[in-house]
């Protein structure tokens, strides 16, 4: 087997999450066939196994990992080697206490589930170090391991900001780093207020447990500074896994709206940038109307999956996977539907669609005990295929019908930075206002219009080729933002509270949006939240302008424009975006069906209906079917080559 058969362009391949510890070893030969015979040809496995591996400090045992290398080996599985850091084991704990994350309220998180690891602690740095070279060095020149996933979703189940003891002390140093003099910090973040003022920096405390809320700028440091723990904890596991295991990419899984940690920062170490898609979970946990709810429950939201596979897109040089794709119900949201029969082929031909390099589902069978005994997998906990599997083969077939998808187009892009989120999470100002609510709802909008192509980049990534550039809610500025938009041909819609703070979170000296007063004539002199009914909108920046191409809302001004630049000033869109793109004159934004998503990669395009009634979607030129048919069913998808791509 070639360990380093991975590059595109490549048919898009299809995996699975296994954990031959759960099951009879006699069982594995049989697994492997099955999952090769599905027409899987990746399998992630041990990133929970660190009890297995190592039972008692230095108590190694490799045998049954070892023998479970071999036999997904030589099914000609590639396999996705794993650190086991996320579940510390009972000895490692017990070994040192402190390790333990605190939770805000000062609480010790208990051993008995996972992910219970303070990202500050030195000492669980050390083990996460030893126990990582042990595993590298074991498996790093193993033919069939062909990529390695560091820990499993940082951050999962709140465990990013820990309020312990190590965490303190880490923040006090990590401050005297960036500020050097503790009156620069004082000024910085205006602690003259409140008489907030430290003497040196021994006397900062983490900001939890405060009587009222703390300085924000406090907390968006501590917030910094927790999002470099998780950077540096992984860089130390990639160190150590590229020094033993040559030539494989080495990757996180990621997980959906979830935004505690930099994930740019983070993927700067990473070879590819992986996900883990649960869009029913998703819809369920998040701000979803209950109308959206209900009518999306089986499907998930046509724009839940897709958000995050053009978001990830843009981490990691285009490279990305879905490394966990819910096959059928979950176990961990309110309600747990089940896809309707066709979701699971549809959420994996549209990662194809967004350019994934692989799908892997989780997981292979369900296990009828502990926490996720009520979570489906590819198979029944009696080993007869559940309706997952039938549908992972089905992709299988398509993937072969389509080869490869096609390179992603340029012409939309969204700007996103994960302190924008921190930003409104920390000062809402209204109840539900979130960055990264704003930037899916402005998502979603534009591809309910049936704009093909979007990317999702940082907001200190390259601007050239785009038609339109959309800043959906990016409070802080990065330098040098200003010059590079003026320098872009691209349209540019800004939304409310982009340009509204500092780096130091105060009120630019000029008024939001700072800098961009430089880019168009806007100024915001004031802004209101509102309860929901009180108007159309729940936020207005209130902006003085000399702008003529204004669009009104009573007597306040809820976009302004230059024609190249546009401001919208009010939150929820309520159409604003519809209208200004009819007057952009983009492709796609006249009246079609809202449940349909249409993607282009190369010379594809990929039609999905999300809806509830079958929906008739033809492309002009050309085109012809490669699958599907132009009335698409619900549930389902069509799939057109053109000859000659635009
Ligand atoms: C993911 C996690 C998996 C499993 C899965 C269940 O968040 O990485 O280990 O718990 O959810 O849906």
């Amino acid at each position: 087997m070639n360990a380093v058969d991975q590059t595109l362009p490549h048919p898009m391949r299809l995996g699975t999450c296994y954990y031959p510890e759960h099951w009879p070893e006699e069982w594995w030969a049989d697994d492997a066939k099955r999952m090769a015979d599905m027409g899987l040809s990746r399998v992630r496995i041990a990133e929970f196994a660190w009890s297995r591996i190592e039972s008692a400090p230095g108590q190694f045992d490799w045998g049954w990992l070892d023998r479970a290398v071999e036999t997904l080996g030589a099914a000609g599985l590639g396999i996705i080697m794993s650190t086991p850091t996320a579940t510390p084991p009972k000895w490692l704990v017990d070994q040192m206490p402190d390790m333990i994350a605190v939770d805000e309220g000062g609480h010790p998180r208990r051993f008995g589930s996972r992910r219970h690891y303070c990202f500050s602690h030195l000492g669980y740095r050390g083990a996460s170090a030893r126990i990582t070279k042990a595993v590298a060095d074991r498996y790093g020149a193993h033919p069939a391991v062909v990529a390695w996933q560091t820990d499993n979703e940082y951050g999962c189940h709140d465990s990013v900001l820990s309020y312990s003891k190590a965490a303190e002390a880490g923040f006090r140093l990590w401050l005297s780093d960036q500020y050097s003099s503790i009156e620069a910090l004082n000024t910085a973040w205006g602690n003259v207020f409140w008489s907030q003022e430290y003497r040196n920096f021994g006397e900062v405390d983490l900001p939890n447990l405060t009587v009222t809320e703390a300085n924000p700028a406090h907390w968006l440091d501590f917030r910094r500074y927790s999002s470099d723990q998780v950077v540096a904890f992984n860089r130390a596991q990639v160190d150590i896994i590229r020094a033993a295991s040559a030539g494989r990419d080495v990757v996180h899984n990621y997980m959906g709206f979830f935004t505690e940690f930099d994930h740019h920062d983070v993927s700067r170490d990473l070879d590819v940038a992986t996900w883990d898609s649960y869009p029913l979970g998703f819809l369920e946990q998040f701000w979803f109307s209950e109308e959206q709810k209900t009518r999306y429950a089986h499907t998930g939201h046509p724009d839940i999956a897709a958000f995050h596979h053009d978001l990830y897109r843009g981490m990691t040089n285009g490279r990305w996977w879905v490394m966990e794709q819910q096959p059928g119900p979950v176990n961990w949201a309110r309600h747990n539907p089940a896809p309707l029969d066709g979701m699971v082929r549809l959420w994996t031909i549209e990662a194809m669609a967004h350019g994934a390099e692989l799908v892997s589902y989780f997981r292979w069978r369900q296990f009828p005990k502990a926490q996720e005994q009520m979570h489906a997998g590819l198979l029944r906990p009696d080993r007869v295929d559940a309706q997952g599997a039938h549908e992972a083969r089905l992709a299988a077939a398509d993937i072969a019908a389509i080869g490869s998808a096609g390179a992603p187009q340029k012409s939309v892009a969204i700007l996103f930075s994960y302190d924008s989120d921190w930003v409104t999470k920390i000062q809402p100002q209204g109840r539900d206002f979130s960055a990264l609510r704003q930037t899916f709802e402005f998502y979603s909008e534009l591809r309910a219009l049936h704009i093909d192509s979007i990317d999702i980049i940082a907001a200190d990534a390259p601007l050239e080729g785009y038609d339109l550039i959309v800043i959906p809610c990016l409070p802080i500025l990065p330098d040098g933002l200003v010059e590079r938009l003026k320098a872009s041909k691209a349209a540019i819609i800004i939304g409310p509270r982009t340009g509204s703070k500092t780096r130091d979170f105060g009120v630019p000296d000029q008024l939001p949006p700072g800098e961009l007063q430089g880019l168009i004539d806007v100024k915001v002199i004031r802004a209101q939240s509102l309860r929901a009914g009180l108007a159309d909108y729940r936020w207005l920046d209130h902006v003085e302008t000399s702008l003529s191409d204004v669009e009104m809302s009573g007597a306040e001004i809820v976009s302004a424009s230059d024609g190249r630049t546009t401001y919208l000033a009010a939150w929820p869109l309520a159409g604003a975006l519809k209208k200004l793109m009819t007057k952009l004159s983009f492709t796609g934004a006249e009246d079609v069906d809202p449940e349909i998503r249409v993607r282009r990669a190369g010379d594809h395009l990929f039609v999905f209906n999300y809806g509830n009634t079958a929906s008739e979607w033809r492309p002009g030129g050309d085109a012809r079917l490669i699958i599907g048919e132009a009335v698409i069913p619900p549930a389902s998808f069509a799939v057109w080559r053109q000859a000659s791509a635009p």
